[in-house]
């Protein structure tokens, strides 16, 4: 079956059974800072499931586009994608009170012979119910076991064995953000390996990977909320109860999701959704083939194309690179799709071809990408033109490293730092250079980072870094700099107020009388690249308090530090000249040129006394 008959075939039941089709709504969320996309086809209705009145009434169905990062590490195994097309079919509100707009709504009984006619009804899919097997919520302290959807599977003729009673982690879907509409599941596996008998037991045989998930009914009847109740979503518990509670809905809903490509390899026998029509041309275009390449090879290639695929989509709904939430998305997908290209040695031009291929496979579904193909193309291929020049840095980086010896977890964990090389990168320059990274050296690293930064996030650093990317990393080893060229260029009785720094701008509070003149800030400006030119040292000592201070070590004016500190140093390496020496916790680029050119953005007072700088790398 073609994808595009399968997108038919779904609405087509489903407005049989009475269901307006809803167009699919772009993949920002309106009205939602809490979340960065729409990660399925329930996510822009919330409001209705909440008890709002849709204009199409109570019945629903479409196809929605959606974006999913929390499995970012699986793509590349059979199933895994980033972006996603869902059937999906709604009931808004229970059968008992329709309100005469549409139809009235339904609830269990009717949703889950829907979804077995569906999938087994020889005019829809065709399925073979003795390959069909099903899980239902097994209960727990928030809600019942659901015996009542196991009774309709058994009407239905599912056999007992083949109906499996699973916890939340399984069996609950929602709410899409922290809090709202959720509840318990019902999902639908198919057998999927024809040479092999469908097992008889699910419930034993329920982890084998030949029973792929196929589709997901949500019985809606649950609001997931903080306790006690806050407007911002962001209450407090007190003290030994639970912070979020459930509480049964207003109404009860319907809420159901299949993947596209997941049921489209099913339908046709492939093992893989990387297999189906909808990947198999931009393989092509690349001039690679899953049969011939290695399983290494095989994942480089499906993140490649995935991660393009959902690149195209996100630029087609107008975000754009940048350090920042969605923009932030876009571009570590498509970093990762050109580290990974370059890793299989994709020849020039592979991204628009890509682009242009994904572009096609979709037009008549999604004709936003026609319309918008202009700047899709340009704004994919800028990122790709910046980010090459990261990759040439690093890249020299690394053959510096491996000239003065072994390449040691730290260098891969710094080369992960500073240019964004995942470990697969740095693993394959090494091997080519003849050595081999001890891993466990890296994942320590790793470890140990992702726990510094939760313990910023968290707050515990007070006016120290809750993030840790190279973006903010640059930032702060630039405004140690600029901190010494201030007081170089107007005196020292400059002293740091405070900075606050973002993945896109440093920001900077200082002693100082006057406003800066167009000349001072040119200066500081100049000294600031200079010294980023000179590619200066940058290093890290753990000194008692005394010691600091006798070395002239900047402190943040009236903070109060501990009998050990941290200072960091910038410093010539050929005279040794000291440029800065703070107390700071770090971390730092390990030498200044990796930064970038600094810029000052702006210049103002902020209370008598104190102005306030900021400035940005590009
Ligand atoms: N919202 C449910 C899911 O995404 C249907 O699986």
């Amino acid at each position: 079956m073609r994808a595009q008959e399968l997108r038919n075939k779904y609405l087509e039941f489903f407005r049989e059974k009475n269901h307006a089709i809803i167009p699919s709504a772009p993949l920002v969320p309106a009205n939602d800072p809490t979340t960065l996309f729409i990660i399925a086809g329930m996510h822009p209705l919330v409001p209705y499931l909440l008890g709002e009145k849709h204009p199409a009434g109570r019945r629903l169905a479409n196809v929605q586009k959606c974006i999913r990062t929390i499995d970012i590490d699986e793509v590349g195994d059979d199933t895994h994608v980033t972006f996603l097309e869902m059937l999906g079919n709604w009931s808004l509100g229970d059968p008992a009170s329709p309100d005469g707009v549409g139809q009235g709504g339904y609830f269990k009984k009717e949703a889950i012979e829907w979804s077995f006619e569906f999938l087994t009804g020889k005019k829809w899919l065709n399925l073979d119910a003795r390959r069909l097997a099903v899980s239902v919520f097994a209960g727990d302290e928030d809600a019942p076991r659901d015996q009542e959807a196991a009774a309709i599977w058994r009407a239905l003729g599912v056999a007992d064995a083949r109906i499996a009673y699973l916890p939340k982690a399984d069996n609950w879907w929602g709410p899409a953000g922290q809090t709202g509409p959720c509840g318990p599941s019902t999902e639908m596996f198919y057998w999927i390996d024809a040479g092999t008998p469908a097992p008889a037991n699910f419930q034993k045989t329920s982890k084998d990977p030949r029973w792929v998930e196929i589709w997901n009914d949500v019985f809606m009847e649950y609001n997931r909320r903080t306790n006690p109740p806050q407007a911002d979503g962001a209450g407090q518990a007190r003290r030994g109860e639970p912070e979020f509670v459930f509480e049964p809905l207003k109404q009860k809903n319907v809420d159901t999701g299949m993947g596209l490509d997941r049921m489209l390899a099913v339908l046709n026998g492939q093992r893989s959704v990387y297999d189906t029509e909808l990947f198999k041309p931009m393989f092509d275009v690349l001039a690679l083939s899953q049969e011939v390449m290695s399983n290494q090879e095989v994942k480089y290639a499906r993140v490649i194309v995935d991660h393009l695929r959902a690149s195209v989509f996100i630029a087609a709904d107008g975000v754009e690179p940048s350090n920042k939430d969605r923009g932030y998305v876009l571009r570590r997908l498509l970093r990762r799709s050109i580290v990974y290209a370059r890793l299989l040695g994709l020849k020039p031009h592979w991204l628009p071809a890509l682009v242009g291929k994904v572009i096609q496979i979709y037009d008549s579904a999604y004709p936003e990408l026609v319309e918008n193909s202009k700047k899709i193309f340009e704004t994919l291929a800028l990122e790709e033109e910046k980010f090459v020049s990261t990759l040439g840095r690093g890249l020299k980086e690394f053959e510096k490293k491996t000239k003065q010896g072994t390449i040691t977890g730290q260098t891969a964990f710094d080369l992960y730092q500073t240019y964004g090389f995942p470990l697969e990168l740095t693993q394959e320059l090494a091997q080519s250079a003849g050595q081999k990274i001890a891993r466990e050296q890296f994942e320590r690293q790793f470890k140990k980072h992702q726990e510094l930064s939760r313990t910023a996030s968290a707050g515990v650093f007070k006016g120290g870094l809750a993030d840790h990317t190279q973006e903010v990393i640059r930032l702060h080893t630039a405004t140690h700099l600029m901190n010494a060229a201030l007081r170089k260029v107007l005196g020292e009785h400059v002293w740091q107020k405070g900075s606050n720094i973002t993945q896109e701008r440093t920001r900077f509070d200082f002693t100082h009388g006057q406003k800066m003149t167009e000349e001072e800030k040119k200066r500081v400006e100049d000294l600031v690249n200079g010294w980023i030119h000179g590619d200066y040292q940058v290093k890290q000592e753990i000194l008692p308090l005394a010691r600091a201070r006798e070395l002239g070590a900047l402190g943040v004016f009236g903070e109060k530090y501990a009998d050990a500190v941290s200072v960091y140093t910038i410093f010539n390496p050929k005279t040794d000249e000291v440029i800065s020496r703070e107390f700071c916790g770090g971390p730092h680029v390990p030498h200044t040129g990796v930064i970038g050119l600094f810029k000052i953005t702006k210049e103002q007072a902020i209370s008598a006394g104190v102005r306030r700088i900021k400035a940005v790398l590009s």
